[in-house]
């Protein structure tokens, strides 16, 4: 039986005031589920003293595939291990649009993570052209196979992300979700979780995490709105 995850991602948003609110808040609300906080890397400290002890487990939201050295403005796995961070997000369909990671950099990060015992949550998904070009599976799958062709995913957390759906509060179907989420069942195994994410919010997550292979979220927006992620977080727990 896997255990859910809800796990936020905060993107670049916060200031230290209104993370303390916003943590504060998280740890009295949330329940007994998993759940985690993906921060910017300037907040990593703050939030690992706020959490240190609380159920709630932190990360950061990239990482250099690099281990040191001359990498200016990187930051490497062995550097947020020492902050105590569990996950941390690698191929988030942000890193690949804007900044042109490419699907060797993502497996490579991925295993620069997994070398420092952190756990990668490696995210996949599809942009709208390629679904109405019938592509969905063709691309979740080369994205993945980037990283199982270089290794094991172990206890990596996989997540199933809608590039049109992020943030734009068209949230995937149930069904749709499902589906996706079946087909990568196949090549992970049943022993990974795989997340959804985009556009999950405290009125859609419920029926998210019914489907089938849906093992909890991944959360933008509404990981910034204490109440909502905590919402989400009980949808997460309701679930048998
Ligand atoms: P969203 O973002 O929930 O705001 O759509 C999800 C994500 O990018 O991880």
């Amino acid at each position: 039986m896997r255990a859910r995850l809800v796990a936020g991602n905060w993107k670049m948003h916060g200031s230290r005031a209104a993370n303390l609110a916003l943590l504060d808040a998280i740890v009295a609300g949330v329940g007994g589920v998993e759940c985690a906080v993906c921060v910017p890397f300037p907040y990593l400290a703050q939030v690992a003293e706020r959490l240190q002890g609380t159920q709630v487990a932190w990360g950061a939201q990239n990482l250099s595939e690099y281990a040191s050295g001359a990498h200016t403005g990187e930051v490497s796995a062995a550097m947020l291990a020492e902050f105590g961070c569990r996950y941390v997000l690698v191929g988030h369909s942000e890193r690949r649009q804007i900044y042109g990671e490419t699907d060797a950099q993502a497996a490579a990060k991925f295993a620069a993570a997994q070398g420092a015992g952190l756990k990668p949550i490696f995210c996949v998904g599809e942009t709208l052209e390629e679904r109405d070009a019938g592509r969905t599976e063709a691309v979740v799958a080369r994205q993945l196979d980037a990283v199982l062709g270089k290794g094991r995913f172990g206890d990596a957390v996989l997540a199933y992300e809608p590039v049109w759906a992020i943030g734009t509060g068209r949230t995937a179907t149930p069904e749709q979700a499902r589906a996706v989420h079946g087909f990568l069942r196949q090549r992970v195994g049943a022993a990974t979780r795989i997340l959804y994410g985009g556009s999950v919010k405290p009125q859609n997550a419920a029926a998210i995490f019914a489907m089938p292979d849906v093992d909890g979220g991944l959360i933008g927006g509404a990981s910034l709105v204490a109440q909502d992620f905590v919402a989400i977080c009980a949808a997460a727990q309701t679930k048998g």
